[in-house]
């Protein structure tokens, strides 16, 4: 293993997204025309009327001018702001509680032993919360309820700061060089993700202790399957797995999405990471480098021959997936539905279409990579939950085209059509599904900075993208949809199906904001002008909308949170809609080192889960007064315990409005 430059998993993670892997970025026409024609400037120039119609103002541009400052429209959001800053705790606005629901080590199994991070087991950890949390997933109990104080909570465990997590390893270097045969298995029992069952009494929120619900799904030993149409394919057989239908446990689970008949789809994103080797088989030498593999920054491989691609040189392309779980059957196996194809999927989010059909949206996280959605065959049955058990292993995926006029259109990934052939590499729809990235880039899919949550509003049809940043898109190859160049705030857009409809190949995109600070010209920010100082922020990566339609959003900055912003982490109220839309609202701040994940409301909008991943982690060094790498044993922050004898832990924070109310009322 190389020695790197990283001072933590978190920042080797932000640090392969600097590593564009995708090869087709030549601005188009369309695009070059539209550079030429930024938006708002444009308005200022000559080209033709036709042209100027398209590009006019903004909705938000057109708000901004509405909003006289004699007569301040009213806000959605009824909170005060906290302050911008970062410190080792984390912060809700006034009038809020946020406490802890459960950490890393804490039981998920009523078996499970007390935590103990000085002596920590396999056996121990596959009973116990996973590590690094991040999407959270609300499923009512009983199930079909609209029941806001009895739920299963779904948690994904996305990946493992070992520095952070055992003794003795020191930084980040030299404990990727330590790791033993042990230390690799208690990372695979912390990837995958935890269902815990929880209950409101007393108006506080508690585990169920006995729950018959209860599970862990880790990368050690979770049985899954392979469905739809890549199932069994040669490209998926393996020495262990001939069938190239069974595959043990899930990576690097990110965020994800709950269907409407109640299961929990769990993202793969970076899951190139997890091997190492040489090729050994020459023919996979291309899909590999377009995904990564080998990543190399874990030691699995060294003691478990799946994660080496010179001896098992097809298991990567078992993973990348998304993983569809029954929460309500324990011993369900897990299933990874290859119909929604196969690359560095941020989320899952779905919508039931107009027509009855499933519409599943979801970004693919990396610089210059795409956004996807996926439209099932048949309607969803919401009377019969068994009627749903193939559906996602039928319908069409297709990739976004956005051009320079605000029009978007969603092109098939379609083994046959517009040169998904053999001739090009794809001899099947198994093909196409596997390689699912050259196959987009073959279509002409616009290149995006770093798509990760996806998220449809019901309340007003729109579709938010949250696009985190993306430092290497130079000043040629802005585009419309991706106007910065050198873009380390990231920016939102809200999607327009054409005609209210999911499925529509059609639709009209546009900018909701350009994240970053609108008072200094060089970041070229854009907000409403009834941001305030806390309100705006800088690379959005989460979102959430609430029930009453409003969207809330969480922040990754990694280790440029300095320059990007400032401060921590954390969740922002966003105006969507209303002379407003466009002003940012600082409601949550995470403590130093993490990152905002998975934030979750219940049916009636009174609690908020939100997920705090890797306290103490990333940019630890710009960090005033303690300005190094973490470790084990010197963190930048004990967070949530604070005890002398434990670790920074990442956990899932319930928070609540004191006076029992609506979250941002
Ligand atoms: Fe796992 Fe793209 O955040
Ligand atoms: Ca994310
Ligand atoms: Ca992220």
């Amino acid at each position: 293993m190389q020695p790197t430059p990283f001072s933590s998993r978190a920042e080797w993670f932000e640090a392969l997204d600097d590593v564009p892997s995708n090869p087709s970025r030549q601005p188009s026409l369309g695009d070059l025309i539209a550079l030429r024609c930024d938006r708002r400037g444009f308005l200022k120039g000559a080209l033709g009327v036709a042209v100027a119609g398209a590009l006019a103002k903004t909705q938000l541009e057109q708000a901004a001018l509405a909003a006289e400052p004699s007569h301040p429209a009213a806000s959605r959001f009824g909170f005060s702001e906290i302050s911008r800053g970062v410190d080792g705790d984390h912060h809700v606005a006034p009038g809020y509680n946020a406490e802890v629901l459960i950490r890393w080590g804490d039981a998920v199994l009523a078996q499970a032993p007390a935590f103990d991070p000085l002596q920590q087991t396999v056996a121990a950890q596959r009973q116990q919360f996973g590590y690094n949390n991040d999407y959270i997933g609300y499923i009512p109990l009983p199930l079909g309820s609209n029941s806001s104080d009895h739920c299963l909570l779904c948690i994904n465990h996305e990946y493992t700061d070992e520095e952070l997590m055992f003794p003795g390893l020191g930084q980040y270097d030299k404990a990727l060089s330590q790791a033993t045969a042990e230390i690799c298995q208690i990372e695979m029992a912390c990837n995958g993700g935890s269902i815990i069952e929880i209950q409101k009494q007393q108006g506080k929120w508690q585990l169920v202790a006995d729950s018959p619900y209860a599970r862990r799904i880790s990368a050690l030993d979770t049985p899954m399957r392979l469905s739809g149409p890549a199932a069994g394919d040669n490209r998926l057989q393996t020495g262990s797995d001939p069938s190239g239908t069974e595959v043990i446990g899930t990576l690097n689970n990110c965020a994800g999405g709950i269907t409407p008949w109640g299961t929990w789809l769990m993202a793969e994103e970076n899951f190139h990471g997890y091997f190492i080797g040489e090729l050994a088989d020459g023919r996979e030498a291309a899909n590999h480098k377009r995904l990564g593999v080998p990543g190399q920054r874990y030691a699995w491989g060294r003691f478990d021959a799946r994660f080496d691609i010179g001896k098992e040189p097809k298991e990567p392309n078992r993973f990348g997936w998304i993983v569809e779980v029954d929460p309500l059957d324990p011993q369900s196996t897990p299933i990874k539905r290859t119909a929604l194809g196969r690359f560095k999927h941020e989320g899952a989010e779905c919508i039931i279409n107009g027509d009855g059909r499933l519409v599943i949206y979801s970004g693919d996280d990396q610089r210059f990579e795409y956004l996807y959605k996926f439209v099932s065959r048949d309607p969803v049955n919401l009377q019969d939950r068994a009627a749903n058990r193939d559906l996602l292993d039928h319908g069409e995926l297709s990739v976004a085209r956005l051009q320079a006029d605000g029009s978007l259109s969603w092109l098939p990934l379609v083994h046959g059509q517009n040169g998904l052939s053999a001739e090009n590499g794809f001899a099947s729809q198994a093909d196409v599904l596997i390689d699912c990235r050259r196959a987009a880039d073959l279509l002409g899919a616009t290149p995006m900075d770093r798509p990760e949550d996806i998220e449809p509003n019901r309340h007003n049809g729109k579709v938010y993208v949250m696009l985190t940043n993306n430092s290497k898109r130079s000043a040629d190859q802005q585009d419309a949809a991706n106007p910065r160049a050198n873009n380390l705030w990231g920016h939102i857009l809200e999607l327009t199906p054409e005609g209210g409809d999911h499925a529509a190949t059609n639709g009209r995109w546009e900018i909701l904001i350009k994240a970053g600070d609108p008072a200094d010209p060089a970041v070229a920010a854009l907000w409403n002008p009834a941001t305030s100082a806390q309100g705006w922020f800088a690379c959005p990566d989460n979102c959430a909308v609430d029930p009453q339609g409003r969207l809330w959003i969480s922040t990754d900055q990694g280790k440029g949170w300095k320059k990007a912003s400032g401060g921590a982490d954390g969740i922002w109220a966003l105006e969507t809609d209303g002379p407003l839309r466009g002003t940012g609202k600082l409601f949550y701040q995470v403590p130093v080192g993490a990152e905002m994940c998975g934030p979750c409301f219940t049916p009636d909008g009174k609690t908020l889960f939100v997920a705090v991943q890797h306290p103490a982690s990333d940019g630890t060094k710009d960090y005033p007064g303690f300005n190094r790498a973490s470790s084990f044993e010197d963190p930048a922050t004990r967070w949530p315990d604070f005890q002398p004898d434990m670790p920074p832990r990442p956990a899932v924070v319930v928070i609540s409005k004191t006076d029992g109310g609506l979250i941002g009322s």
